[in-house]
């Protein structure tokens, strides 16, 4: 069975480019659908690009029920395995992450446990690694639960911190390095789910 992805992204959506470029048509998985919060995503002309749906659902001043509600539905009708965080800078409603455990996963710009939770995002993370002195960052796949960047880890991989370093220039070295990991840690996820297997993370580091 092929899995069928959903990507859920706010911005730009460089991550979701790669995931549309790394897809095949003969692999375990597919993105057959694209989820924003944003009418003016990035992400959207990424997803008329490569002819894949993308559907707005809107957030901000709604009911969290009416809105959880909207993206079951819609996750059903395009008839999801698995939805992919991108960029997604909202939170997933509780009753998504309920129906979909151990089949959502995100990508974090930073060695989870270090420099994630509430608030940790875009250009914050990379100050903060900076600011800490930490010689090498990286990226991050994992599952998403309740709590903010705290899910089981899928894969990791370093960058190095230089000196003198700028939150910019750390976040394009580890936006490259992300293009490479999160196709790679969703091949070995879907290859399992494709099986019919329990995926399981990735133990050693990919590097
Ligand atoms: C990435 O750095 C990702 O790790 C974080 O949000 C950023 C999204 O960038 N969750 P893009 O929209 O994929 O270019």
């Amino acid at each position: 069975m092929k899995v069928r992805a959903a990507v859920f992204a706010s911005g730009g959506g460089s991550n979701f480019q790669a995931l549309l470029d790394h897809q095949r048509p003969e692999g375990d998985w597919g993105v057959v659908l694209l989820v924003t919060d944003r009418d003016d995503a990035g992400a959207i002309s990424r997803a008329v690009g490569a002819s894949v749906p993308a559907v707005v659902i809107r957030t901000t001043g709604r009911d969290a029920a009416v809105v959880a509600l909207e993206t079951l539905h819609l996750l059903e009708r395009y008839r999801v395995d698995l939805i992919l965080l991108a960029g997604y800078l909202k939170l997933i409603p509780r009753e998504v992450i309920t129906r979909y455990r151990g089949r959502v996963l995100n990508i974090h710009p930073a060695l989870l446990p270090a420099f994630g939770g509430k608030g940790m995002y875009g250009m914050r993370v990379h100050t903060a690694v900076i600011e800490s002195g930490a010689q090498e960052s990286g990226a991050t796949v994992h599952f998403v639960d309740e709590e903010y960047d705290r899910g089981p880890i899928v894969a990791q991989r370093r960058v190095p911190v230089l000196a003198p370093d700028t939150p910019q220039a750390l976040a394009a070295r580890v936006l490259e390095v992300e293009h490479e990991l999160y196709p790679q840690a969703v091949d070995h996820i879907c290859e399992a789910l494709a099986a019919g297997r329990e995926p399981t993370p990735i133990t050693e580091k990919i590097k």
